[in-house]
């Protein structure tokens, strides 16, 4: 349909024309709102023929929103075709047409608490609310799947369709029946209705949908992009019993026609939109539970939809935003509707997870055991309210398997807390002025004359620079020394490391021990209370138990929970030099690799001579019984039980939380299953506890019950 010059320039031209918002004139307009529909058709084209959009919901609206304005003030200058213009989409002919008993109409969209503030200013000019009253609002997520539309007659479903154009949708009743959700028969008359009309969307849940893919891609079979794709696509199978291998789900948000034997207007009986969700939950149908909230007034709403932003994820179905619909029935009838939208309702549209930029160059960052790290620097693009320029491409793998180029428009992602990354590049948008991205033979970061080779072992993923001459890794292993999950020195963070190293203080982790106060309290920034209390750090730091300083000297391999078992098993750090290979079999969970790396660091003079220096600098290597780390014994209070916390705590921080969990002889997990054995809750507590309470053998307890457990 598009050649993959016309893709490039339609994308390019889509930028241009974002960046460019201010009202033309006339004869300028003619020739913006010709791009403007050509590159929304482009786009739409994208997103619901392919189903690989190019650009983000929030982009294309907002090409959309401007094409709308200059149409308002230019009306001389609409084209019929344009696709603000669209009455009808186009049906399939493989399923039967069904009018809509009431048409389907779309949603306004908001983006922001100011956004919704406009929208609450206007449903209280509509509704004669004084300004200094709050309008009560039903906020409740908006489903990301395929919407469906139910009619009961006398309590049966004799019809289901999707939304089509909204007025007339494709019908499939066949396929709609074998979704389990859904009752074929509904109590309906009890209330007095004949005819009904429901509005819902049918879902597949993220962890189904990541089964079905994994069973696709064994069985060699393409594999959706989405749980949406793969929703919409199951709901429009030819043939029922594939429908119902999909597992598909119907959540029904919307009571949107009722009428008694005699046809006339029913949904009067209904005061609220929530009392009808209310009903429809009693009558069998899934509806939006704990995710839905009755809110006095937009302040509670917008509070409500940035909860839901943030936990998204958290979320067993995809939702790409809220709904908020003001709750009186009578109030929406003042606010009425236009030909697109109620003016009573709007979506809160998440910020999008996903953005396209240009990958611009490739840096290269060396860690502190000597791993050479690849950093993509992109123009820098807005994503999920952050600015994103650079992201991994962790190695030279990820870099293969992607086929990324430098200059490819790439697809970036940042999924709630995730960090962001490199999704695919967007071959179709290649001009073939890019270039391969050639991994460096030697060292990158090296500054010095002297080429180091990098070196890759077998079965490791990461290049590294096996002597380092430069220093680099000096630094890294400083910064990393001195962090948190090390020695966990206050007031000594990465820039102030770097500053050190600048100015020659900092050289080896011995050096740590060893600085000149006094000169540090002339630098910029610096005073006496600050060096007071950095002196202080260092001091606790001094008497550390051992486990911490093992985990501190980056031993390739070495990580907290080992270091933890070695240090069990030692009367002084120092101790290690003698250990055999042998040694090492006797403590469970250490492999051949880690002993290996730690008889090799052990085995480096230099290495002991390091420790014997942080030694006589007061450093603690000698393990004490008190700190001597235990394996929590078997009448431990939480002994062999696994334990997961969820919601905000109040007395304490989550790693805090495990900690104490662990002490007391429990093993912390990450995901609530059958083999859950303790919730604790904290508060707003989500779709984790729904999901152990669902599940009704896991023990719940509140933050209280767990300290008085442990304590
Ligand atoms: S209410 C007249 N509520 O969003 C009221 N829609 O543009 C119109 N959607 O595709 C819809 N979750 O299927 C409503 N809780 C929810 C929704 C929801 C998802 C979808 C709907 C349609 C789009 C509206």
């Amino acid at each position: 349909m598009y050649t993959a010059a016309q893709q490039r320039a339609f994308y390019e031209l889509s930028k241009e024309l974002l960046k460019q918002q201010l009202q033309p004139s006339h004869e300028a307009a003619e020739s913006v709102m010709r791009d403007l529909r050509d590159v929304l058709i482009y786009h739409e084209w994208r997103y619901y023929v392919l189903n690989d959009p190019v650009v983000s919901d929030f982009e294309y609206d907002q090409l959309f929103k401007h094409l709308q304005n200059l149409e308002a003030h230019f009306p001389e200058l609409i084209d019929p075709d344009s696709p603000t213009q669209r009455v009808s989409a186009d049906l399939t002919e493989d399923f039967p047409s069904a009018e809509h008993l009431t048409p389907m109409l779309s949603l306004a969209n908001s983006y922001n608490a100011e956004d919704l503030n406009d929208f609450d200013e206007q449903v209280k000019k509509l509704t004669l609310t004084p300004a200094e009253e709050d309008v009560e609002y039903v906020v409740e997520p908006k489903y990301d799947g395929g919407t469906i539309a139910l009619v009961y007659e006398n309590d049966i479903l004799s019809r289901a369709s999707t939304r089509g154009n909204g007025v007339m949708g494709e019908e499939m009743t066949a396929n709609a029946r074998v979704i389990r959700s859904i009752p074929l028969k509904a109590g309906f008359s009890r209330s007095g209705f004949q005819t009904v009309e429901l509005r819902g969307e049918v879902l597949i849940r993220k962890d189904i949908f990541n089964q079905i893919n994994k069973k696709r891609e064994a069985e060699g079979l393409a594999l959706f992009a989405n749980p949406r794709n793969a929703a919409t696509g199951g709901l429009r199978m030819k043939d029922p019993k594939e429908t119902a291998q999909r597992g598909l789900e119907a959540f029904v948000y919307q009571l949107a026609y009722a009428t008694n034997a005699e046809g006339a207007d029913e949904l009067g009986r209904l005061r609220t939109h929530d009392e009808s969700i209310e009903l429809l939950g009693t009558l069998g149908f899934k509806v939006p539970g704990e995710e839905r909230k009755v809110c006095k007034g937009i302040r509670e709403v917008i509070d409500f939809c940035l909860h839901w932003q943030a936990r998204r994820e958290d979320f067993p179905y995809e939702i790409d935003g809220m709904v908020v619909k003001v709750n009186r029935r009578d109030l929406q009838e003042r606010c009425g509707y236009t030909s697109h939208h109620p003016r009573w309702a709007i979506a809160f549209k998440f910020q999008a997870k996903q953005a396209t930029t240009k990958l611009l160059n490739v840096e290269y960052q060396v860690g502190k055991v000597g791993s050479i790290t690849p950093v993509a620097k992109l123009e820098p693009v807005p994503l999920a309210g952050v600015t994103i320029s650079s992201v991994s491409l962790h190695n030279e793998d990820f870099i293969r398997t992607k086929d990324l180029r430098l200059g490819d428009t790439v697809l970036v992602e940042r999924a709630g807390d995730v960090i962001p990354y490199i999704v695919k590049a967007m071959t179709e948008l290649r001009t073939g002025a890019e270039h391969p991205i050639a991994f460096p033979q030697f060292c990158p970061v090296n500054d010095t004359e002297e080429p180091v080779e990098l070196v890759r072992e077998e079965g490791e993923s990461a290049w590294r620079c096996p002597i380092c001459v430069c220093g680099a890794q000096d630094l890294q292993r400083l910064i990393w020394h001195v962090s948190k999950d090390a020695m966990d020195i206050e007031g000594l963070g990465k820039s102030i490391v770097e500053r050190f190293y600048e100015l020659g203080w900092l050289r080896t982790l011995a050096d740590v021990y060893r600085l000149p106060y006094e000169q540090i309290e002339q630098l910029e920034g610096f005073g006496p209370k600050s060096v007071t209390n950095l002196k202080a750090s260092i001091e606790k730091a001094r008497q550390n138990p051992i486990q911490r300083l093992l985990h501190s000297l980056s031993i390739h391999h070495l990580g907290q929970k080992i270091s933890k078992l070695l240090a069990a098993e030692i009367g002084h750090v120092l101790d290690l030099k003698d250990w055999t290979a042998e040694d090492f079999t006797h403590i469970k969970d250490v492999g051949p690799v880690v002993a290996e790396n730690v008889m090799a660091w052990f085995h480096h003079p230099s290495n002991i001579q390091l420790l014997e220096e942080m030694e006589s600098l007061g450093v603690n290597l000698r393990q004490t019984e008190e700190d001597r780390p235990r394996a929590a014994s078997a009448d431990a209070p939480l002994a062999g039980k696994s334990i997961l916390f969820t919601g905000t705590l109040q007395t304490m921080g989550r790693k805090e939380a495990q900690e104490k969990a662990e002490a007391a002889g429990a093993r912390n997990v990450s995901a609530v299953s059958s083999k859950l054995d303790i919730l604790v809750a904290g508060e707003a507590a989500g779709s984790k506890l729904k999901k152990a309470r669902e599940l009704g053998t896991v023990q719940v307890l509140t933050e209280e019950e767990f300290l008085s457990l442990v304590s």
